[in-house]
């Protein structure tokens, strides 16, 4: 569809994981400027529908419900609600913000698959996967744990190792075990059913030449994969897992679609529900299968291949659909210069941000569109939030419309005066007002937001610079025709903020129109001349204040806490090196043990050692000298009166010099620390351990 070729925009924004919440980083990749995007294109008065939902099935669901102990529905419960709700209160602007769990998202995606089924699209093939004989399952490849065999890592996963980052098959680990039951899996044959990307290659690598418009970023992947290496590869639309759209075809029993055939088609079933909610039931195809419709899919860079390749694909070979018309996926938002991680807690999160910063969803978004991640990896801090804050909105925007509207309220008692004589700097200024829009729609038609909100903010920078160049309120009283004709146009410049601030600032751009007591109107309106003389303006206010540094300070804070908290949380699961077990050893042979309780009654160091302690042991027996290697973990004077377990016949030996009569038992960690083994009760010394 050439871009003046279509009548009607669908525009979706990646269908986010319902198990957990949103960060910055999502909203830089795709739903800030798919809500820029189609609240431009609705004050362009053109058709347009804005699709989102959460994606509610996937692997990582499931895992996250057995960790916590509740069901897939409930961590997609909780978190498909949070998400709907941040996002409102942000001012994402979705049309419907569903969920593929739905009814009408599983009939969807279970009636495409039936087609493509149906026209024999599938091949279907027998491979071996792992299977749980214990948990009566086929095991997912996070569900398989075992010794990553490039490094040997005991805890690598059975798609990746974290510790040597290597992509692994679950089939590579040595001594592979199951995560659900902790027995050891066998491979088992099991049948599914593969879209065959291989044959299709040629098709898709038309399409995707047809599109040399897409970023280069897009088109650029799109093309390696499709051309380097073996090519594309068939893969499997189908999954043995329990939790997603059951595998609508015989001898498919106790499979679900994989969760990115059927999440894609949320978009569609998303669509569908619209449709229902306005009691226009078949409308949803006019968004999907006519020919003047252009689909574009705002995606982060990790989802090029699905929205590319794989729906595209999928799209062809129904039949039915319209294809995507463009792909502007962005790269990645780093924080305070590290990559964003959900397991770290390296994020600014959504509902924190709107709980900590109450009404200033704005200066996000600003912050968000400016240093969006378009065509490389960009980086959030907060000192820049700040700097952003107070150095270009309240000081340019805020400031300009500020002192407008103040000094037309002293002046002319809040009304719009007339306009006189022009010089050119008012000339200037007017036609900015003209030209401006025309750059800022260019750029967001090209889906360069952060170029569009610079020419946005360089408008507002005109403003305030006019008001600083002509003086007004040095000449009023002496020239009062020259301060109307200034205020005059500062005014109608506001005016026009008013309008282009709505995609990137909607909550401003409220209130700016509240403070002239205008009326809404579109860019299809937009001039130099929205205001009429002698019309009253509404009350002003500021429109954003300054941030101090202490509430930056306490943001910064905040995430190196999470940060700390978290890595005592990773040391607390980190993977323990359990040293291997010892030869066998017979029952007599530990019985020659003589293990008794005790009472350490005296300790003191021993001259020029590091590690040893001298103690003096009551034994039940006796009261004897032991020299122990604790002195390192344990000071003397801490320990007199501890319980501890040891070895009394063990045969005497010289430590520098001193003769150890027997040998505390102690524990000691993967970490190589040393504890004591202390009977749980009060038992008197003395007593056998056996
Ligand atoms: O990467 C993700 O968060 C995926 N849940 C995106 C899915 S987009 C679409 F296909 F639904
Ligand atoms: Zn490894």
């Amino acid at each position: 569809m050439s871009d003046t070729n279509y009548k009607r925009t669908t525009v979706t924004a990646a269908l986010p994981y319902a198990n957990g919440p949103v960060h910055i980083g999502h909203l830089a990749g795709c739903y800030l400027p798919a809500d820029i995007f189609t609240r431009y294109l609705r004050l362009n008065k053109k058709e347009v529908l804005f699709i989102c939902g959460s994606d509610e099935h996937g692997v990582p669901i499931t895992i996250k419900a057995k960790k916590e102990g509740i069901t897939p529905q409930q961590v997609v419960d909780k978190y498909h609600k949070m998400m709907g709700d941040s996002f409102n209160e942000f001012g994402i602007s979705f049309d419907i913000y569903s969920r593929t769990s739905s009814k009408t998202h599983h009939e969807t995606a279970s009636d495409f698959f039936k087609v493509l089924y149906d026209k024999g699209v599938f091949t279907e093939e027998v491979t071996k996967q792992y299977f749980d004989e214990s948990a009566h399952q086929f095991l997912a490849d996070r569900y398989i744990m075992g010794t990553c065999p490039v490094c040997s890592n005991e805890n690598a996963y059975g798609d990746q190792c974290e510790r040597c980052g290597s992509t692994l098959n679950a089939t590579d680990l040595i001594n592979p075990h199951s995560t659900l039951s902790g027995a050891t899996p066998v491979l088992r044959d099991t049948k599914n059913w593969f879209l065959p990307l291989d044959k299709l290659s040629p098709k898709i690598l038309n399409y995707i030449e047809s599109h040399k418009d897409w970023k280069s970023n897009v088109y650029g992947q799109c093309k390696s994969w499709l051309v380097s290496g073996d090519g594309l590869q068939p893969r499997a639309m189908t999954r043995d897992l329990d939790w997603g759209v059951p595998v609508p075809v015989k001898g498919a029993e106790g499979k679900v679609l994989y969760v990115w055939f059927d999440a894609p088609i949320g978009y569609i079933s998303a669509t569908k529900e619209y449709a229902k909610q306005i009691n226009q039931e078949e409308s949803w195809k006019d968004w999907w299968q006519k020919d003047d419709t252009r689909l574009i899919h705002f995606i982060g860079k990790d989802n090029i291949v699905f929205h590319c390749i794989i729906f595209p694909a999928m799209l062809m070979e129904h039949g039915d659909f319209v294809l995507p018309d463009n792909v502007p996926a962005n790269e990645f938002l780093n924080l305070e210069g590290e990559k964003i991680s959900t397991s770290r807690n390296w994020a600014v999160w959504l509902h924190e941000y709107l709980h900590d910063f109450k009404d200033m969803q704005d200066v996000l978004r600003y912050t968000l569109c400016s240093n969006m991640p378009e065509t490389k990896d960009n980086d959030f801090t907060w000192k820049d939030f700040q700097a952003k804050n107070n150095n270009e909105l309240v000081a340019i925007l805020g400031n300009f419309i500020n002192r407008t509207l103040v000094l037309t309220h002293k002046y002319y008692a809040g009304k719009v005066p007339a306009i006189n004589a022009l010089q050119d700097i008012d000339k200037h200024c007017l036609n900015e007002m003209i030209e401006a829009p025309k750059r800022i729609s260019e750029s967001i038609e090209k889906f360069r937001f952060r170029e569009a909100l610079a020419e946005f903010i360089n408008l507002a920078r005109t403003g305030n610079k006019y008001l600083a160049d002509t003086e007004p309120w040095k000449l009023y009283g002496k020239d009062n025709e020259r301060v109307s004709t200034i205020m005059h146009v500062s005014l109608q410049l506001t005016a026009c903020l008013a309008v282009l601030s709505e995609p990137f600032l909607p909550f401003s751009s409220t209130k700016i129109y509240n403070m002239l007591n205008l009326q809404k109107t579109d860019w299809t309106q937009l001039n130099n001349h929205l205001l009429d003389v002698d019309h009253l303006l509404g009350e002003a206010s500021l429109l954003y204040s300054k941030i101090e540094d202490e509430m930056i300070q306490q943001q910064i804070e905040k995430l190196h806490q999470s940060k700390q908290n978290n890595k005592a949380q990773d040391d607390a699961e980190a993977p323990v090196n359990v040293a291997p077990q010892k030869a066998e050893t017979s029952f007599d042979d530990f019985t020659k043990m003589d293990i008794r309780t005790g009472t350490i009654i005296e300790a003191e160091r021993v001259p020029k050692t590091d590690k040893l302690l001298k103690l003096k042991i009551n034994t039940g027996i006796d009261e004897r000298t032991i020299v122990s290697g604790i002195a390192q973990y344990y000071a003397p004077e801490d320990i007199i009166g501890q319980k501890i377990c040891m070895l009394v016949n063990l045969a005497p030996r010289k430590i520098k010099g001193i003769e150890s009569q027997g040998m505390i038992l102690m524990a000691e960690n993967s970490k190589g620390e040393l504890c004591f083994m202390t009977p749980t009760k009060d038992f008197n010394n003395g007593s056998l351990v056996k």
